[in-house]
């Protein structure tokens, strides 16, 4: 692929008024969504969920791009039709997920290092031929007492940087993922704090490593108060904050950011980003879109693992897209929450 062509991809991911869907869950964390439905997690019910959301009759009006999981990419619709062919066929961008998962950080109580370098040049080559066209790598950083240190950042963002440098050699677009979790009882202002030393790290890592920033999505968490913190701070703090910090440690090169949406609710998720684009009309690079469990979760509920509920489910997953699409506009309001179910 040439650079061309990366940029291309790049540059599709974040169209205007479109995100990306993340329907990545590992294979443990599908089993966790499927609990909370009573829904047992076997293949084929995953395979059906999927399906589910990959053929959403209208989805590609909002929908750039999917993260996938291994099984997934590999998975088919009902009628037989690959779901990379079925997501090719409405414009939509197949991507996979290629981290192994976060592991315990050796010599370093609570805090976490991503692990799935080894091998990672020969998988993605089979990614590639199986038609995805970017990749995901999601590092975890804990806020806690004393953490994150400085080891747990630094061996994060390396490994980021050598999938991205992977990535990039397959012709494959990496979105790198650095997520500073909402989990703790920490201020917003320690967020900051913590997801400023988390990009300036990144983005020194990536220039070291020579990766090319025209060729990469960042994907990352708003700075929002820790979801145990007694002072939550309103939409308009999260959405200044979380600008100010990209414009402080994001260069302007880069062709666009996503937010994961990291527990909030998907309302509130919504209403971020839709803040942050209305009252900042001309930041460096589009603000969009890539939440699993913010777009998802009413959906997943509405589903409920019955054939029958196909329809008002995937109705409900339209809605979401829909009002994030209009969200990457400034141009989502509230009120359009009461007609939910009629997107
Ligand atoms: P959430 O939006 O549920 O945080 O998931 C996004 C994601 O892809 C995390 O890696």
């Amino acid at each position: 692929m040439s650079a061309a062509e990366l940029e291309a991809t790049a540059t599709a991911m974040v169209a205007k008024g479109k995100g990306i869907l993340a329907i990545d869950e590992s294979t443990p964390t599908i089993k966790k969504r499927f609990d909370t439905i009573n829904l047992e997690s076997n293949v084929e019910n995953r395979r059906a969920y999927r399906d589910l959301l990959i053929t959403n009759p209208g989805g590609n009006e909002f929908i750039s791009g999917m993260i996938l999981y291994d099984e997934t990419l590999r998975q088919s619709c009902s009628d037989g039709t690959p779901f990379v062919q079925a997501l090719v066929d409405q414009g939509i961008l197949p991507g996979i997920k290629v981290d192994t998962g976060a592991k315990a950080f050796a010599l370093h109580t609570g805090e976490k290092i991503t692990e799935g370098l080894d091998g990672l040049r020969d998988r993605l080559a089979e990614y590639k031929t199986l038609g995805a066209k970017f990749a995901k790598w999601r590092a975890v950083i804990s806020i806690g007492e004393n953490i994150p240190s400085h080891a747990c950042i630094e061996a994060n963002v390396h490994a980021l940087a050598r999938y991205a440098g992977l990535c990039q050699e397959t012709g494959i677009v990496p979105m790198v993922e650095p997520e500073v979790l909402m989990d703790a009882d920490n201020t917003i202002e320690r967020c900051y704090e913590v997801t400023e030393m988390t990009l300036s790290a990144l983005f020194k890592a990536l220039d070291s490593q020579d990766i090319t920033l025209a060729h990469v999505i960042l994907k990352t968490n708003m700075v929002i108060a820790g979801k145990q913190c007694p002072i939550q701070a309103d939409v308009q703090e999260v959405a200044d904050q979380t600008v100010r910090c990209l414009l402080n440690n994001v260069p302007a090169e880069l062709p666009g950011i996503v937010f994961l949406s990291g527990g909030q609710r998907a309302e509130l998720a919504t209403a971020h980003l839709n803040t942050m684009n209305a009252n900042n009309p001309d930041l460096p690079w589009p603000l969009s879109f890539s939440y699993g469990r913010a777009l998802q979760e009413t959906c997943l509920n509405a589903w409920g693992g019955k054939k029958d509920n196909l329809a008002v489910a995937q109705n409900a997953l339209l809605h979401r897209e829909k009002c994030n699409s209009l969200a990457c506009r400034g141009a989502y309001n509230p009120d359009m929450e009461t007609l939910s179910g009629n997107a």
